[in-house]
C-alpha cells in the first residue's frame, strides 16, 4: 500500500482508509448506509490490514456513537498498528441541549472525552471538526484543539466540509498564535462531484493541507449498479438516503458512468475501481476513504490501487464528468485559457 505525507505534517496515510459509516446501523438512516456488527466489523479490519490499510474514519454522530464503539472493539488488542480518524461537531441525536452542538470548548472537550471512552482508546491520531461553526470564535475552537494536542489526546487536527475562507481563516489564525494547524480537510469529491476542484484544490495545494476524500463512489452512486435504463437494485442504500448528500442530475450520472463502462471495458477493471483509481492520481489527494458495506465490496475497492488509468483514459473521464464552473472560476479560467504559461512553467 502506497502512504503519503498527510498536508504539512510528517503523519504518513495510507492512499486508501476505511470509513465506518456502515458500522452500527443504529438509526433509519445509517441502518440503511450498512449495519456492520463487531464480527463482521472485526472481519473487514482484519482485510484491511492484510491489505496494509491500517487508517480507519468514524465520527461521533454515525450510529449515534454506535459506530465508535463497534470500531474500538474491532480494533482491541492491535491499537498499535492502526491510525483512528474521528470528528466532532454535529448533534448527536440523542442529545438535546443547546451546547451539545459546534465547536465550542464545551462541546469539543466533551465530544472528544466521549470519543474516546467509545473507541476505548487514549489518543485519537486525526481529529476533525465535521463541518464550520460560524457561531463560536475560531480561536475558542483552535485553541482548544491545541490544548487536545498538547495533552496527548489528539495527535494531529483535520476538518471537514469547510469553505475556501473557513479554511483560510482558521490556518492564519492557528500560524498567529503558534498553535496545531489543520494538516487535513475530508471533502466530498467524486467524478460526479468536481467542485473541490474550484477553490479547496488550489487552497490545498498553495497551503500543504492534504485531502481526506469522503464519498468516493459520489454517496454510492459510482458503483457500476446504476447505469442508463437500469434502476437501483432493492439492496442499496440510495432508496433511503438519496434525498441527503451530494444531488446529482440523473444525465449527468449516465454520461459519467457511459465513460466508466468505456474505460472498464479497456482495462478490465471495475466501475467503482476506476472511479476510485482516478480520484488517487488527483494532486492534494492524500487519502480515499472507501465505503464498503460487506466484504466482498470491500476486497473489490482494495483493488483501485497498485496500477493507475493512462492519461488518456484520465483525460476521458475527466472531460465526461466536466460540468461549467460558477462565478468566479469561470472568469479565472478564460483569463489562464486566454494567456497559457509557457510549457517551461507548467
Ligand atoms: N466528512 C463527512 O462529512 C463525510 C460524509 C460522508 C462520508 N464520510 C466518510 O466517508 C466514508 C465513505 O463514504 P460513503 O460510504 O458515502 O462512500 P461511497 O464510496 O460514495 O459509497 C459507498 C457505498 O457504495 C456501495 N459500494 C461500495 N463499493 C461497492 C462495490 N465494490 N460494488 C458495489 N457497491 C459498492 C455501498 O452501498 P450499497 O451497497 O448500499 O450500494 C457502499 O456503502 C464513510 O464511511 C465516512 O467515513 C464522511
Amino acid at each position: 500500500m502506497e502512504f503519503r505525507q498527510l498536508g504539512y505534517s510528517g503523519l504518513k496515510v495510507p492512499v486508501l482508509s476505511f470509513g465506518a459509516g456502515t458500522f452500527g446501523g443504529g438509526n433509519t438512516f445509517f441502518k440503511a448506509w450498512g449495519s456492520s456488527d463487531v464480527a463482521e466489523a472485526t472481519r473487514l479490519v482484519d482485510v484491511c490490514l492484510e491489505a496494509g490499510v491500517n487508517l480507519f474514519d468514524t465520527a461521533d454522530v454515525y450510529s449515534d456513537g454506535l459506530s465508535e464503539e463497534i470500531l474500538g472493539e474491532a480494533i482491541k488488542g492491535r491499537r498499535n498498528q492502526v491510525l483512528i480518524s474521528t470528528k466532532a461537531t454535529f448533534r448527536m441525536s440523542t442529545k438535546k441541549g443547546p451546547n451539545d452542538l459546534g465547536s465550542s470548548r464545551h462541546h469539543v472537550m466533551e465530544s472528544c472525552e466521549a470519543s474516546l471512552r467509545r473507541l476505548k482508546i487514549e489518543t485519537i491520531d486525526i481529529y476533525h471538526m465535521h463541518g464550520f461553526d460560524a457561531l463560536t470564535p475560531v480561536e475558542e475552537t483552535l485553541k482548544t484543539l491545541d490544548t487536545l494536542v498538547q495533552s496527548g489526546k489528539v495527535r494531529y487536527i483535520a476538518c471537514s466540509n469547510f469553505s475556501g475562507w473557513h479554511l483560510m481563516k482558521s490556518l492564519s489564525v492557528s500560524e498567529r498564535y503558534g498553535w496545531s494547524r489543520y494538516v487535513g480537510h475530508q471533502v466530498y469529491y467524486s467524478l460526479i462531484g468536481r467542485e473541490y476542484e474550484w477553490e479547496l484544490m488550489p487552497l490545498a495545494l498553495d497551503q500543504k493541507v492534504g485531502a481526506l476524500v469522503w464519498s468516493p463512489l459520489g454517496w454510492g452512486r459510482l458503483t457500476g449498479k446504476i447505469r442508463r435504463n437500469q434502476s437501483i437494485p432493492a439492496e442499496s442504500r440510495l432508496h433511503k438516503t438519496s434525498d441527503y448528500g451530494p444531488q446529482v442530475a440523473d444525465e449527468y450520472l449516465y454520461k459519467v458512468v457511459d465513460a466508466l463502462d468505456e474505460v472498464a471495458k479497456d482495462t478490465g477493471k471495475s466501475v467503482p475501481q476506476i472511479a476510485l483509481n482516478w480520484l488517487v492520481q488527483k494532486p492534494t489527494v492524500a487519502n480515499v476513504i472507501v465505503g464498503a458495506r460487506n466484504e466482498e465490496q470491500l476486497q473489490q475497492n482494495l483493488g483501485s490501487v497498485g496500477w493507475n488509468l493512462t492519461k488518456e483514459q484520465v483525460a476521458k473521464l475527466d472531460a465526461a464528468s466536466e460540468v461549467a464552473p460558477v462565478y468566479p472560476y469561470w472568469h479565472q479560467r478564460q483569463f489562464a485559457e486566454r494567456n497559457p504559461l509557457p510549457s517551461s512553467q507548467r
